[in-house]
């Protein structure tokens, strides 16, 4: 018998960085856009051992593969939420995403909130407890494995504060999301690591109040129609957190001469047009480019420029 469950992963236009506690509570509010093009598939069957294994890639995806610490965190959380639901026995946890993993594209995001999705469908038929849980409870308990994956629970729009991930309405109901893919390989310093080494940072102090601010900014924007607030108010939130990272003890960072360059390529378009994407990134030298509808042309035009990074 298997048990199987789909989940997207999501991109935080205003950042999830810092925590207040080891459960993953956030330092300050985020914002994200659910990318349901990007998603991570977990498939549990019964096993002489709980282990993990890829499942095999869907068609154009390299197979996943996770770091020892990566695989112990998944399998850590599993054993969480077996605990959590009465589940016994051992299962083989299988999974994988249908876009690279730990290059700055939230794949724990999607994959947390996925096993998360899974074990629950475990725990209905097989847990020593009755359960009837919400999405809300089941996107806190996700969070306990990962804290962006509580995210991905909500669409199109998520907002996560001290109490918790709902989903938020806002006027802009369709983006075209694409990531330019600068690098494959597997980050250096992970998003969990991120978290601690943003402490060192002086500019930490603030940065909840900063975030605050941009996040009523971009709402507003959103609400106003103002494209142009909405990309500026973006943009200097992901330089906010890269300048965390970089303002660290010892420093450390994501940003490649690559990235820069689509950073560029951006900003000139912006300042050529007066028109262009929402830019983002993570913590990952990828740039993540938000287009409305309407914008088609220019998504032609950055293929056009990057070719086959743009994915
Ligand atoms: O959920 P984590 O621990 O992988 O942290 C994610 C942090 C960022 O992706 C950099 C920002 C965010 O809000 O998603």
């Amino acid at each position: 018998m298997t048990w199987r469950a789909q989940a997207p992963s999501n991109l935080a236009l205003i950042k999830y960085m810092g925590k207040t506690d080891a459960s993953n509570q956030p330092l300050n509010t985020s914002l994200s856009w659910t990318m349901s093009n990007l998603i991570s598939e977990v498939v549990l069957t019964e096993s002489a051992q709980t282990q993990w294994r890829p499942l095999d890639p869907v068609h154009g995806t390299q197979s996943m593969s996770l770091s020892e610490t990566g695989r112990n965190k998944f399998l850590k959380h599993f054993d969480f939420l077996c605990r959590q639901w009465g589940v016994e026995g051992s299962y083989e946890i299988a999974s994988r995403n249908n876009f690279p993993s730990d290059c700055g594209l939230a794949s724990s995001a999607s994959s947390f909130a996925a096993l998360t999705l899974a074990t629950y469908k475990l725990a209905c038929e097989r847990g020593s407890k009755w359960l009837d849980l919400n999405q809300n409870q089941l996107a806190a308990l996700s969070r306990q494995g990962s804290g962006s994956s509580c995210r991905s629970f909500f669409a199109p729009w998520a907002i996560w504060d001290e109490q918790g991930a709902r989903a938020i309405e806002l006027p802009v109901k369709e983006i075209i999301h694409h990531v330019v893919v600068v690098s494959r390989d597997k980050k250096g310093v992970s998003s969990s690591q991120a978290h601690q080494r943003v402490q060192a940072s002086p500019l930490l102090k603030g940065r909840a109040e900063r975030a605050h601010e941009r996040l009523h900014l971009l709402l507003n924007a959103f609400e106003d129609s103002d494209w142009r607030s909405a990309y500026e108010v973006v943009w200097g939130e992901f330089w906010d957190m890269h300048v965390l990272f970089e303002t660290s003890s010892p420093p450390f960072g994501y940003m490649t001469a690559r990235s820069l360059a689509v950073l560029e390529w951006c900003r000139a378009y912006w300042d050529q047009h007066d028109d262009g994407p929402l830019v983002t990134m993570d913590a990952g030298p990828n740039v993540h480019v938000l287009f409305r509808p309407d914008q088609l042309e220019i998504i032609a035009k950055l293929k056009g420029h990057f070719g086959d990074m743009v994915l």
